[in-house]
């Protein structure tokens, strides 16, 4: 049966049973902002399961046209995911139920299928009893091939809207395609249980903030993946063998010179360009284009994934458009608009595929400067920084990198890249989350939400707890599992970890399963209800879907949460000793200290800074109860809940109130008294802009912490003063009092040498024409103090002219100073010093009585003094 035989006779079969056949609707869902993708039959008919629209007929049946991106990581590597699928359904919209959709599932696949009932599985959801009869009374299925699950396997949802348990079937494709673990049965991850099909009894509606209602009319939503059913049906080993996709991808193949079947490694880069082809054809036909976000990422992700596959395979040009081509022309049959949007999709795609070219060519030439450099300096290795680089702003893998490198006989310090990597997630981590996650990851983390749910959050009054890993993501990728040593994203479906928020940095702690162990060293909410653990694999290996003990590390949250309530009380406390318009204006809670900026115009004074830390200190022992809870802001508002400006908050607040001294908003974790925050110590008072001061405190064990720092240095100081610590203010003010004594006794003892120095320089002087001329080397600390031994010796001459130079530390330093009477007679300072200073390499001048200069030549410096002389000697001709 080729795929498109299987896909007639579906909709056939459920034509003659009064379904409307209709057409696959697009990628894009129309009106509906909760999920990036058509990824189920069910998603264009929302509405009709609601009421909120009515169907022309209660019973339709479809192949639609899927896109999925979660499972991204496995396309190649398992039989049977892909990104893009179709995937044939049956509705129900308040018609039939689970008494006819479970006996029709079942004649379709053994009769028309004529699949063998002996290999035939079925799982239903744990407590539904009323499927589990009709599988088994009505239809026949032996009890003990029908197995109850979960709700993470068997309960069907997708973004906002109608939802419910649902009923798989499976089919058995035999020992030796399993995983051959003893523990391998329907559900396991490995390729022998193959699920084709997906019943859903829609019951509930699902709304944006996770809450399920009883919908008025039950429905039905069956999914059943084509590409699975043709390779069971054509008896293949993996969907990419089936008509559907064989020949897409042996002309992939031809194109990229490549033999299908040869190599495993390049056969898994074919399947991934053919399934990406296909999703990025359909996707573009439907209106998506390249771009940074939303779909556009995803399309971006999907054909750079692509490109890069291909160049694995050693294709440096343009070939995508080319397998774009191939996809259309096999698909036309089924979805004939394709061919009439073809010019537009291999245009989108060549354009998209060259700018990644140019893209990876800069990068390859930045490489080859990168290996020329490495080389001339005898390098045989390029460094780890410059690795990230290329990775971060040229998104060139590390992979790629090292290729290149290893053609050019040189290594990468993948280390250093690691390294590199981890730094930027720490300043990512620290970075507000808003800004974090806008971009790629933004989408990426929308999808999985669509895709997993919300994660509860147990936090406020637990710190421990089960949970099931819902996802594990490397490097932004879904993955199945994880082994020591690696850095992972962990999602759970419930968590007590606190997630960075509010100014509240995150918790840390463990995750743990029976034979593994990750710690978590951050935790962020990218999105609402949408909590990431971010850690790394310490012990074993961690695997998707396993269940987990989660705990948070206990003293640093309640170091954190004694500072967090510190931080309510500084606000309060704030306001009462400055005034109302005392404003939040940002707040870091750590577990070691607080920081608190508030809006204030003036340096609060030493007493007001007492007076805030006395109140404070106050509230703490008066042992206030702290309360929380949840309200709706404009009663919260009424009550006089101090919220912060431009804060969004979602209609439902929560309140945190202490005793009747303060009530906040806030979603951060607290003491269950004030009593438990210990004692509250100020230490440090700054501005940091324009009308706005900023409080840093400890708290609890981090004022023991900062008494203990003090006592440490008053006993170094003691120590150094050699003193006791009780006697070292004593101690300290008698050694100022000495230092004073030997300074005073410094200062006499200097002037006496300078003034027998000035007579000894004065005995120098010469007589020339009748005037006394005096040029001396002499020692001076600097200009300063040169100038005024100069004014001193000018006095001293009564008529005449002194030069004098002095040498300090190398730099040279001239100054030249004439009495009136001499200036009259033709001296003149300024020129005098311009000359002697070109004798020790510099230059200066001044006014006719006085000039200074400076030069570098300290060694001529006699010399100079000696031109000085002959100079003023030709000015008095
Ligand atoms: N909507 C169901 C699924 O996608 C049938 O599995």
């Amino acid at each position: 049966m080729t795929g498109n035989e299987i896909r007639e006779k579906y909709l056939k079969f459920f034509e003659e049973r009064g379904h409307q056949i209709l057409p696959s609707a697009s990628l894009i869902p129309h009106n509906d902002p909760s999920i990036l993708w058509t990824a189920a039959g069910m998603v264009p008919f929302k509405p009709y399961f609601t009421g909120k629209a009515t169907p022309e007929n209660l019973r339709v049946t479809t192949c639609q046209k899927c896109l999925r991106t979660p499972d991204i990581e496995e396309v190649g590597k398992t039989a049977r995911h892909h990104t893009f699928f179709e995937m044939l359904g049956n509705f129900s919209f308040g018609d039939y139920f689970k008494e006819k959709a479970i006996p029709w599932a079942w004649e379709f696949v053994t009769s028309v299928l004529a699949l063998p009932k002996e290999k035939l599985w079925v799982t239903i959801y744990m407590d539904d009893d009323e499927a589990f009869d009709i599988w088994h009374k009505e239809v026949g299925v032996p009890k003990d091939r029908i197995v109850r699950m979960g709700k993470d396997t068997n309960y069907w949802e997708i973004g906002v809207g109608p939802c419910g348990p649902c009923s798989e079937i499976y089919i058995d494709l035999g020992e030796e395609r399993g995983c051959g673990s003893k523990d391998c049965a329907v559900g396991c991850d490995c390729d022998r249980y193959l699920e084709i099909w997906n019943l859903v009894f829609i019951q509930f509606y699902r709304d944006e903030e996770g809450n399920y209602s009883p919908l008025e009319n039950k429905g039905i939503d069956t999914g059943m993946g084509l590409e699975r059913v043709a390779s069971v049906m054509q008896k293949v080993k993996t969907n990419f063998d089936t008509d559907l996709l064989r020949e897409i991808m042996d002309y992939a193949g031809s194109l990229l010179k490549v033999k299908y079947g040869e190599d495993d490694e390049k056969d898994l880069a074919l399947k991934v360009i053919t399934d990406h082809t296909r999703a990025i054809t359909f996707a573009i036909g439907d209106g998506a284009l390249p771009s940074n976000e939303g779909r556009g990422y995803v399309i971006r992700r999907l054909l750079r994934r692509a490109v890069r596959f291909g160049r694995v395979l050693s294709m440096q040009d343009t070939f995508l458009h080319k397998v774009s081509a191939a996809v259309i022309k096999q698909m036309a049959s089924a979805y004939p608009d394709l061919e009439a949007k073809q010019e537009h999709i291999l245009q989108v795609i060549r354009t998209e595929e060259e700018r990644f070219l140019e893209t990876l060519a800069q990068g390859t030439e930045i490489i080859a400067k990168l290996t020329a450099e490495a080389k001339a300096a005898g390098n045989t290795v390029i460094a780890g920084a410059d690795a990230f680089k290329l990775y971060d702003t040229y998104g060139f893998p590390l992979e790629l990198t090292k290729e290149i490198a290893e053609e050019n006989g040189l290594s990468v310090d993948e280390e250093g890249f690691t390294k590199a990597l981890e730094k930027q997630r720490q300043r990512a981590r620290s970075a507000r989350q808003e800004t974090e996650y806008l971009s790629e990851r933004g989408v990426m983390y929308k999808a999985l939400r669509e895709e997993l749910g919300v994660t509860r959050f147990t936090g406020y009054s637990l710190l421990e707890g089960k949970a099931n890993i819902m996802a594990i993501l490397k490097d932004g990728l879904q993955e199945l599992s994880a082994e020591a040593g690696e850095e992972i994203e962990l999602i759970l479906d419930v968590t007590p970890f606190y997630a960075e928020s509010g100014g509240q940095v995150s918790d840390h702690g463990h995750i743990v399963g029976e034979d593994f162990k990750v710690e978590i060293y951050a935790v962020s909410k990218p999105l609402d209800d949408f909590i990431v653990h971010h850690g790394k694999v310490i012990a074993g290996k961690v695997r998707r879907h396993q269940t987990v003990d989660v705990e948070v590390e206990g003293s640093r949250r309640q170091d954190v949460a004694r500072n967090h309530s510190a931080t309510h009380l500084v606000h309060k406390v704030l306001q009462e000793v400055l005034g109302d318009h005392v404003n939040q204006a940002g707040s870091l809670v750590e577990p070691d200290r607080l920081r608190f900026d508030f809006t204030h115009f003036a340096a609060p004074s030493p007493e007001e800074l007492k007076r805030i830390e006395e109140l404070v200190n106050n509230m703490i022992l008066a042992n206030l109860p702290v309360e929380a809870f949840e309200t709706t802001l404009s009663k919260a508002k009424s009550m006089g809940a101090a919220a912060l400006f431009g804060e969004k908050y979602g209609s439902n607040v929560r309140v945190v109130k202490m005793g009747d001294f303060s009530l906040e908003l806030c979603g951060g974790t607290h003491v269950n008294s004030t009593a438990e925050i210990g004692l509250f110590k100020l230490v440090s008072e700054s501005s940091i802009g324009a009308g706005t001061r900023r409080i840093e405190a400890v708290t609890g064990r981090g004022v023991l912490q900062y008494l203990e720092a003090k006592e440490e240095q008053i006993s170094q100081i003691a120590k150094a003063v050699k003193a006791t610590p009780s006697e070292v203010v004593k101690r300290v003010k008698g050694l100022q009092q000495s230092v004073k004594d030997l300074e005073s006794e410094l200062e006499s003892l200097r002037s006496q040498l300078s003034r027998q120095e000035v007579a000894s320089i004065l005995g120098q002087a010469r007589e020339i024409k009748g005037i006394k001329v005096l040029a001396a080397v002499v020692s001076a600390k600097d200009m300063d103090g040169l100038r005024s031994m100069a004014d001193l010796l000018r006095d001293k001459l009564v008529s005449g002219i002194v030069v004098l130079g002095a040498d300090n530390a190398g730099k040279v330093s001239l100054v030249a100073a004439a009495t009136k009477d001499i200036v009259k007679q033709g001296v003149h300072a300024g020129k005098v010093i311009k000359e002697v200073a070109q004798v020790v390499g510099g230059g200066g001048g001044g006014r006719p009585d006085m000039a200074q200069a400076g030069g570098k030549d300290a060694s001529k410096l006699q010399e100079a003094m000696d031109k000085a002389y002959a100079v003023i000697e030709g000015q008095l001709q």
